[in-house]
């Protein structure tokens, strides 16, 4: 498959690169540092067996003015595209997004409203190869929570716009992936309060691959995070005003 990858370089994107290198897939990497990015690419080559490394592009989520002109660089170096799969996202804590509105704006900014515009770019081409989109979103969208608040009214964004696109674009031949990870050992979640459950990005990975082997529009990973999520979408709202999760 031909793969355009935004957030290979850590966490559970860069297990998930992994593993597609692996199997042998055509990688391209978007990202933001490009140094960083090269190293990304050099590793995966190597697991993938390849003399070169895959090719990288410069992608900000955060710089949406030059999205148009990286995809139709991707498209022409690729020859087209099959997958494409965005692990990359913003995260701030409640408390820290409270009390700095502008940061706030910022990661609304990047993990709604920029995600959505660079799915729409990709989606004709999708659309042309009967490919696959595969974004992570989160289970912080599910449910107005205290402590993911501002997050996850993103993610919840996210989530809704996937599903959207899954039921109007089935039928033509677009496989859309909606991940939902709980919580996940990462970069992203260090120095949180650990929940039970917790889970690990290799774990995650694999979990992705086979619903996009399978075509399965949502996944909640580590599977217990479905259980987790049905009990809390369930719960009524004065018990979510006293809850502290
Ligand atoms: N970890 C969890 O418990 C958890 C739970 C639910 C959902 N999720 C979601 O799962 C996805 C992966 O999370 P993770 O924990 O694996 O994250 P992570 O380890 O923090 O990695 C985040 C990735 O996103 C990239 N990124 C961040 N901002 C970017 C920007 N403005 N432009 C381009 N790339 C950017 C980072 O690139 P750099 O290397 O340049 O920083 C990195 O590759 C995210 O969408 C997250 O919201 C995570």
């Amino acid at each position: 498959m031909r793969v355009a990858f935004l957030g290979a370089t850590r966490g559970m994107g860069r297990s998930l690169a992994r593993l597609l290198a692996e199997r042998g897939d055509e990688l391209l990497l978007w990202g933001r540092d490009l140094q960083d990015l090269e190293r990304s690419a050099a590793d995966l080559a190597t697991r993938a067996g390849r003399a070169e490394p895959f090719p990288v592009l410069a992608l900000d989520l955060s710089a949406p003015d030059h999205f148009s002109e990286t995809v139709a660089a991707t498209i022409a170096r690729l020859g087209g595209l099959d997958l494409v799969v965005i692990t990359a996202a913003a995260f701030g804590t409640q408390e820290d997004l409270e009390e700095d509105p502008e940061r706030a704006r910022r990661l609304l900014e990047v993990n709604f409203a920029n995600t959505v515009y660079l799915c729409e770019l990709v989606r004709p081409q999708l659309l042309e190869s009967r490919g696959t989109l595969c974004v992570f979103s989160s289970v912080a969208g599910d449910r107005g929570r205290k402590p993911v608040g501002l997050y996850g009214a993103s993610k919840a964004g996210l989530s809704h716009y996937l599903e959207s696109l899954d039921h109007r674009y089935h039928s033509a031949g677009l496989t859309v992936v909606c991940v939902k990870p709980g919580f996940v050992r990462t970069a992203m979640t260090e120095g949180l309060p650990e929940p039970p459950f917790s889970g690990e990005p290799e774990t995650v990975a694999r979990d992705v691959l086979r619903a996009i082997e399978r075509g399965k529009p949502m996944l909640y990973t580590p599977s217990i995070w479905g259980w987790v999520m049905l009990v809390i979408r369930h719960l009524p709202r004065f018990v979510m005003r006293r809850v502290g999760f």
